[in-house]
């Protein structure tokens, strides 16, 4: 492992929550490729089976195995893993029954099926348990196989639930394979090597969603994060400007003057269209400004480091991420 001073020295699974579609997987991605910067091995791994990983990182949709899928800066590998969680049932089955053709008569009849939708507390301990696993995994040199493991995990409505194994499968499970499993994962996540990190817009309902998750969080004794600001908009004027416009103090008569001043208008009635249709654009970008300025605020209160990664104008494309993961290093979080 290199030498750190990052704000999660010591941690050793990352796991990423936010409301859906607000960048979760994108920046479980990049944080992964920044932990990884500088010669650390990193597992990526995805829960929800929907493909995510490969799909940011522009590959074929990756099995059900651990493998390497990016090279970070400066050296440094990123491995992924999307777990499937009928295929974790399976290999639990094998591991412990030893009946995994047994196993796939079960799938065929929709048993497994049957088993993952019924008990989603199960299905949870196999991935969580495969996970945690990953984590405390030691090669032959007795040294942990990965630096850092990073999670993809379900939105923040699930994630204490999905966290919490132990008292999902207490009536499932009192002794046996699936009990180590939970005590397993139990220990791994409220222990201080594991920080729960949120993804947020500067919008309502995920900052909402944030500050009552981080609440939950802490009421069920599981470690936090940092919060992730994502898909920030660089504010293109200045404050004075801004508080005008939002206070509908922005005189269109003058932009026009400054318009023709700059010798962008000829002066003439065009031009106070142009200013006037400019004043409009001015004064909601004002406002969403405002807004955003109030979710800051409310996410401030949390206490937690804050990060805040740009909305790349041209979406995430391979170069995009890595210029995220640069971000994220910068800023301290790995
Ligand atoms: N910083 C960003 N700038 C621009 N687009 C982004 C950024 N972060 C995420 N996106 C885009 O937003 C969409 C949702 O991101 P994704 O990571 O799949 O979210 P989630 O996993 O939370 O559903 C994707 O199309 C992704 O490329
Ligand atoms: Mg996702």
């Amino acid at each position: 492992m290199r030498a750190r001073d990052t704000d999660w020295d010591g941690v050793r699974l990352h796991v990423v929550t936010g409301k859906g579609g607000t960048g979760k997987t994108t920046v479980a991605a990049a944080l992964a490729l920044a932990l990884a910067a500088g010669g650390d091995k990193v597992l990526l791994v995805e829960v929800e089976g929907r493909q995510g990983i490969s799909q940011v990182f522009d590959l074929p949709p990756l099995p059900y195995e651990e493998r390497k899928i990016a090279v970070a800066p400066d050296g440094g590998d990123v491995y992924a893993l999307a777990i499937d969680p009928e295929e974790a049932m399976l290999e639990y089955l094998e591991m412990f029954y030893g009946m995994r053709r047994a196993g796939r008569a079960l799938t065929k009849i929709g048993i497994i099926d049957f088993a993952t939708t019924i008990a989603p507390g199960f299905r949870d301990v196999l991935v969580t348990g495969k996970t945690s696993e990953a984590v405390r995994r030691k090669g032959k040199d007795g040294r942990r196989v990965y630096d850092a493991v990073v999670l993809d995990a379900p939105p923040t409505g699930r994630i204490v639930r999905f966290l919490n194994v132990t008292n999902e499968v207490a009536g499932l499970a009192r002794v046996g394979p699936i009990k180590n499993h939970a005590d397993l994962v139990n220990g791994v996540v409220s222990s201080p090597e594991t920080a729960v990190h949120f993804v947020t817009l500067l919008e309502e309902m995920p900052v909402q969603e944030t500050l009552d998750g981080l609440a939950e969080l802490r009421a069920a004794g599981l470690p936090p994060g940092g919060i992730f600001i994502n898909m920030v908009r660089e504010s293109l004027l200045p404050d004075s400007v801004l508080e005008a416009a939002a206070e509908s103090r922005f005189d269109p008569a003058e932009l026009a003057l400054g318009l023709k001043a700059a010798g962008l208008t000829d002066g003439g009635s065009a031009a106070v269209t142009v200013a006037e249709a400019l004043t409009e654009e001015i004064t909601e970008h004002a406002r969403r400004t405002e807004l955003e300025r109030d979710e800051r605020l409310a996410l401030e209160g949390a206490a937690r480091p804050r990060y805040e990664l740009p909305l790349l104008a041209d979406g995430v494309d391979l170069s995009g991420l890595y210029e995220l993961a640069e971000s994220i290093r910068t800023q301290g979080a790995a």
